[in-house]
């Protein structure tokens, strides 16, 4: 039987390459994306077009589902979804994520803010509350697994991106709470903290530093190149595996070496 799992911020970027990876591993996918822009958020989301050709390339193996993390209404719907359609749910995977405000803290729009804390943690939390039950139901043998997508920002402070270090922060301190929570169920939850990743999100952070081009980035990070998707979608994939069993409450960095210091 294939395992299942939800990707969240699934249509580009590294939710895309999760969806990619977990598929190649055997896995069926929801793959959700709210597919439409946050009017505080200063750079455009995904398409409903990038949604359906992610589940293009994969036919059956993988359903959209266009829906936004911080609805408890649509979270629901994914799991339920991923129950009658594929029939189980072993894995979710919380990626979805914005940046916003490039301002100092005292500058930053109370609307910015809230965009910010608001999909990164609130989303997070939407999605492991509505798969819990289901998590915990599958047994404590089942291997079933909760991954969220923090950030080097979540343990470092980055000029100009104090809300967005605030909900990493705050990403890490949920993922390390509900791994106590889950632990006596068997469900095991970590956290993946990327460095600068070719994606949306590092090209909207360029424009915050006032960058030319997000390959200036490179320079953060002492192996000197930009990360790719599909190298923070293996740290996902292995953690959402039985491989993993050992593991939870971690913050796997996966970030070139940028918080080595
Ligand atoms: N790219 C990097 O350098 C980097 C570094 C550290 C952490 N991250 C994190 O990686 C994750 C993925 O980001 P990415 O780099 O692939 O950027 P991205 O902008 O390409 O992807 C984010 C996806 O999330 C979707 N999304 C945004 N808000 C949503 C919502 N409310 N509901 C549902 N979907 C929503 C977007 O439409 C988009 O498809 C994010 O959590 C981000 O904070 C990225």
């Amino acid at each position: 039987m294939n395992r299942v799992a939800i990707v969240t911020g699934a249509a580009r970027g590294i939710g895309a390459s999760t969806v990619d990876a977990l598929v190649n591993d055997g896995y069926h996918v929801i793959a959700v994306d709210r597919c439409r822009d946050i009017p505080e958020v200063p750079y455009a989301l995904a398409t409903p077009a990038e949604l359906d050709a992610v589940v293009a390339r994969h036919g059956d193996a993988v359903l959209g589902l266009v829906g936004d993390v911080r609805s408890a209404t649509d979270m629901q719907l994914a799991v339920e979804t991923a129950t009658r359609h594929f029939g189980r749910l072993d894995a979710v995977v919380a990626n979805a994520g914005v940046v916003a405000a490039g301002e100092a803290l005292w500058e930053i729009s109370d609307a910015a803010w809230d965009a910010v804390l608001s999909v990164n943690v609130l989303g997070t939390r939407r999605l492991i509350e509505a798969a819990a039950p289901t998590l915990i139901a599958n047994g404590k043998d089942a291997q079933s697994r909760i991954v969220a997508v923090a950030s080097s920002a979540g343990s470092t402070g980055l000029y100009h991106l104090a809300a967005y270090s605030a909900a990493k922060h705050a990403v890490l301190g949920l993922i390390r709470g509900v791994a106590m929570d889950l632990a006596p169920y068997g469900v095991t939850a970590n956290a993946v903290s990327p460095g600068s990743t070719r994606t949306a999100i590092l090209k909207a952070s360029a424009v915050v530093y006032g960058l030319s081009s997000e390959e200036e980035f490179a320079t953060q990070q002492p192996i000197g190149r930009l990360l790719e998707p599909t190298e923070i979608a293996a740290a996902i994939v292995w953690l959402c595996s039985p491989l993993a069993s050992a593991i939870t409450g971690a913050d796997v960095a996966v970030d070139g070496g940028m918080t080595i210091s």
